[in-house]
């Protein structure tokens, strides 16, 4: 469709979150990971964001989640913004009205950033090409990926379906520090994959990622976390072609415990777990092995427990959460999800 160079153009997009197994912690550069990681895309844990992009003599922009306007989100943008207008000229001369809302709560142990970032990229993208005149048939995720990177590390793995790998890794060919890409050969098991969201504490962080990301430049374990990290890709890719559960627990609650290790040890250390969360492992590890159910868990930078299980196993897991997990959780609340298919567009308009 032609475009008119001083009309206003709408674009809408849903992307979902992710949960990394292996986890990106530390960055160079400009928004490149200090170490590869791999993660799954969620299902039901989406944000949807609709920009409506009006013709202006310089830049600009609005921003609201769930109709509210987030004061702390305005940097955050503002400097993803900036980045991004070196790939997406038509930013400096137009004032973008950002819309957003997500399907799940705030601070819930949810990557709102992932989502959030990798659906904004998606719009953006999708403007430029639109102020050019080009055809939108053609997604180039890659260059997406690189874009949603540019405004949190995590969101360049929420632009495909399944399984991705962000950063260099001499185990993925054609894997890169600057996008993410989709990890093929996956046993169907790994396809199926349901994950509980355990929310142990609703409250927002003492210690932000991004502070976190900071205190791993002189953390005296750096060298090692990503060796620690470079191995876990090469059994992770192992076992995710091979469909071995067990294997897949001890590598993700290795990565997980890790995380916080790290922080624990970082300068100044500091911790984020709950006693809630300990307590929550423990039930775990005790059911995988005295009922034999396939459980095992993750974690993100917070105190709340990613459940992961088989998803047929759902009814012996679900009473499992309701009878001995779910009064450790805040006002009981457990999120249900699974693997998902990426990003979609909902509409646009010229
Ligand atoms: O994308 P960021 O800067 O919010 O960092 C995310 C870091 C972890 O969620 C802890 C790990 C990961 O790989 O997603």
């Amino acid at each position: 469709m032609a475009y008119k160079k001083d009309k206003e153009l709408i674009v809408e997009w849903r992307s979902p979150s992710n949960l990394a197994i292996v986890k990106y912690w530390g960055k160079k550069n400009i928004q490149e990971p200090l170490n590869p990681s791999i993660s799954f895309a969620l299902h039901n844990a989406t944000t949807t964001t609709r920009v409506r992009a009006i013709p202006s003599t310089k830049a600009g922009f609005t921003f609201s989640l769930d109709g509210v306007h987030i004061d702390a989100f305005d940097n955050k943008i503002e400097g993803f913004l900036q980045l991004a207008t070196a790939h997406l000229p038509f930013i400096a001369n137009h004032n973008l009205v950002i819309e957003s809302s997500n399907t799940f709560p705030h601070s819930s142990g949810i990557a709102s950033s992932a989502s959030g970032m990798s659906a904004l990229a998606l719009c953006l993208y999708d403007l430029q090409q639109m102020v050019e005149g080009s055809s939108t048939q053609s997604v180039d995720y890659q260059a997406i990926s690189n874009l949603a990177r540019l405004g949190s590390g995590s969101a360049a793995r929420s632009l495909y379906g399944g399984w991705s790998v962000w950063g260099k890794t001499p185990a993925v060919a054609s894997s890169h520090n600057n996008y993410a890409i989709q990890l093929s050969d996956i046993h169907p098991t790994f396809l199926h994959i349901a994950n509980a969201i355990l929310l142990v504490e609703p409250k927002s962080k003492k210690v932000s990622s991004s502070q976190g990301h900071n205190l791993m430049h002189n953390h005296p374990y750096k060298r090692a976390r990503i060796n620690q990290a470079n191995d876990n890709i090469e059994k992770l890719l192992c076992v995710l072609k091979n469909g071995n559960w067990d294997a897949f627990f001890e590598i993700a609650e290795n990565e997980a415990l890790s995380l916080h290790a790290l922080m624990m040890s970082s300068n100044p250390g500091y911790t984020l777990l709950h006693p809630h969360s300990i307590q929550i492992i423990d039930k775990i590890r005790k059911a995988r092995v005295e009922q034999q159910l396939p459980v095992g868990f993750s974690m993100d930078a917070g105190p709340n427990i990613h459940l992961l299980y088989p998803q047929q196993e759902a009814g012996r897991v679900e009473a499992f959460i309701e009878n001995k997990i779910k009064h450790l959780c805040y006002q009981q609340q457990v999120i249900f999800d699974h693997v998902g298919d990426g990003p979609m567009e909902i509409s646009s308009i010229v």
